[in-house]
C-alpha cells in the first residue's frame, strides 16, 4: 500500500519505519526543512528491545510526488488542521485519512477539512519516545485499533492487514467513537499528572497526592461520557488508568515528553476537552480545569523557569 505520514514524530517514525520494512511504500511529510533533510540523509533509527535498526524512509516538505492510498496523521492534536490544510489541495482525491491521534477532536476536525466518508479513526496502545529528528525509541508494544470496520475489502480491512504485516497488533471496530472516549480517559488520567509532577506513568499510582487527583481527574470525565451516552470500551476506568500505568511504567508520558521538550503539550484536546464537552452537558469539571490550568501556565512560562 502507499501511505503518506504526516508527521516525523514518535508514532510517525515508529508506524513509517516498521511499514517501509514490511514492503509498503511510505512518504513522511514534514513542515520543518532542516529536518527533513537530516532524515533523508541519515534515515529513521529506531530503539527497541531487539536493538536498534535504521530504516530510509523519503521525507517531502512539501507536495509528495505519489499515489497515495492511506494517509497517517501522526501529528500533535494542536498542529492537525495546519497539517491537514497543508496537504488538502493536492492530497490524492481516493487517500483514506486516519487519525490514531490522542484527545478528542482530531477525527471531526480532519472530517472538516477532507469531508466526511474518508476520514478513519481508532486509538493505539503502542508506546514510543522520541529521542531527537527521525530518532525514537519503541518503549512498549500495545494493540492498535481502527474503525469503522467497514466491508472486507474496504480500507480499514486493508490497513488492519498491512499493520498487522508490519508487526503492529491491529483489529477493527465499528464504536470509534467509544474507542477515542476509552483512550482519552486514560491520558486524562495519566498524562497532566506526568507533566506537572515529572514522574514516569509507573511512579503516579504509588505517589498518594497523584493517585486522588487522577482519581478524581478519571472520574469526572467518567461522568461526562456516561452523559453524553459513551459506552467505554471497559467496565472500570480508574482500574484501566492504573492497569495502563503498570504496563508502561518506564514511559514518560507524551504530555511529559512535550513539556520536557518545551513544546505545547495536547493539554486542551484531553483534560481540556473534558472539561469543555463537561460545559456543554452542565457537568462540573474542576478537577480537570485545574489540571488544564497547570499545565498551560507551565507551557507558557517554559522561557521563565527558575531553576536554582
Ligand atoms: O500519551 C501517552 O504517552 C500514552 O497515550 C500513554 C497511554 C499515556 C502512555 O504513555
Amino acid at each position: 500500500m502507499n501511505f503518506l505520514v504526516v508527521g516525523p514524530g514518535a508514532m510517525g517514525c515508529l508506524f513509517a519505519s516498521r511499514l517501509k520494512k514490511a514492503g509498503h511504500h511510505v512518504i513522511i511529510v514534514d513542515h520543518k526543512p532542516e529536518r527533513a533533510d537530516f532524515i533523508n540523509k541519515r534515515g529513521i533509527l529506531i530503539e527497541g528491545a531487539a536493538g536498534e535498526e535504521r530504516v530510509r524512509v523519503p521525507v517531502v516538505t512539501g507536495r509528495a510526488p505519489e499515489k497515495t492510498d492511506v494517509v497517517l496523521i501522526c501529528v500533535k492534536a494542536n498542529q492537525t488542521r495546519e497539517a491537514a490544510e497543508a496537504i488538502s489541495s493536492w492530497l490524492d482525491l481516493r487517500a483514506a485519512i486516519l487519525t490514531l491521534q490522542n484527545g478528542l477532536g482530531n477525527l471531526e476536525l480532519l472530517e472538516e477539512v477532507f469531508g466526511k466518508g474518508r476520514v478513519l479513526g481508532g486509538v493505539t496502545a503502542e508506546g514510543a519516545t522520541l529521542l531527537g529528528p527521525g530518532h525514537a525509541r519503541h518503549a512498549g508494544q500495545g494493540q492498535t485499533i481502527i474503525g469503522p470496520a467497514g466491508p472486507a475489502d474496504g480500507p480499514v480491512a486493508k490497513i488492519v492487514s498491512a499493520f498487522e504485516n508490519a508487526g503492529f497488533d491491529t483489529h477493527s471496530a465499528d464504536e470509534v467513537e467509544n474507542l477515542i472516549w476509552g483512550k482519552l480517559i486514560v491520558n486524562v488520567g495519566i498524562n497532566a499528572l506526568t507533566a506537572i509532577t515529572r514522574l514516569k506513568n509507573g511512579q503516579l499510582p504509588a505517589i498518594e497526592g497523584a493517585r486522588t487527583v487522577m482519581k478524581m481527574a478519571v472520574g469526572e470525565a467518567e461522568s461526562v461520557a456516561h452523559a453524553k451516552g459513551i459506552n467505554l470500551p471497559y467496565p472500570n476506568p480508574f482500574e484501566r488508568v492504573l492497569e495502563v500505568c503498570r504496563a508502561t511504567a518506564e514511559n514518560k508520558a507524551s504530555m511529559l515528553q512535550d513539556v520536557l521538550g518545551q513544546r505545547i503539550t495536547e493539554i486542551q484536546f484531553i483534560n481540556g476537552a473534558v472539561v469543555r464537552e463537561g460545559k456543554k452537558i452542565g457537568i462540573p469539571t474542576p478537577v480537570n480545569l485545574t489540571l488544564t490550568s497547570l499545565v498551560s501556565a507551565i507551557q507558557e512560562t517554559y522561557d521563565q523557569r527558575i531553576t536554582d
